[in-house]
């Protein structure tokens, strides 16, 4: 039989159960989703932020040539984004219980995208443009998978994959300035 319950919990329901367990902090009974495979795919997008954040960086400092100024400025902007965005998964790694994974070892087997260092200033812009599309195509499974489960990991999810977005049209506009 169908009643107003079904959608929403009682109010006493509610104020019992946040009184259980309060040592999980964020994490009530209502939370839906699989923790643990919340918390290995959030650790998998951390490395991949760390991996883009390097990658940038190693742009950043090797950027030569006629167009260097414009590319380098826009390799730092991309660089201190990415390192953002690890700070911010990392901050719900730890909401969720769980603890970051910011070991050295194995980072680059843990990050979907790759550090490719590049020669030239367009090999620079190619690989951080794959690397980019690597990233918005991981980010969005996530975020289907995330649904309504945990919303507010998939809100995080999604904020960062509009942001890859953008600095994926960044580099294809940088490529055909690099062309002409
Ligand atoms: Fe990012
Ligand atoms: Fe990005």
């Amino acid at each position: 039989m169908a009643n107003e319950s079904a959608f929403i919990t009682d109010i006493q329901t509610l104020r019992k159960r946040a009184r259980e367990h309060i040592e999980n902090g964020a994490i009530t009974p209502g939370y839906a989703a699989d923790r643990g495979t919340v918390i290995k795919l959030l650790n998998e997008a951390l490395a991949t932020e760390i991996v883009c954040t390097l990658r940038y960086k190693r742009h950043y400092f090797m950027a030569k040539g006629i167009n260097a100024e414009a590319v380098a400025a826009e390799f730092a902007e991309h660089a201190a984004e990415e390192q953002e965005h690890a700070d911010q998964i990392a901050q719900r790694i730890v909401q969720l219980g769980g603890e970051p994974d910011l070991s050295p070892q194995g980072l680059a087997a843990r990050s979907h995208a790759e550090y490719v260092e590049g020669d030239s200033l367009t090999d620079m812009i190619t690989e951080d443009l794959v690397a980019e599309r690597i990233a918005i195509d991981s980010y969005k499974e996530m975020v289907n998978y995330f649904g309504s489960q945990d919303p507010t990991t998939r809100r995080l999810m999604e904020q960062i994959l509009a942001k890859e977005e953008e600095h994926a049209e960044d580099l294809v506009s940088l490529l055909e300035g690099m062309e002409r």
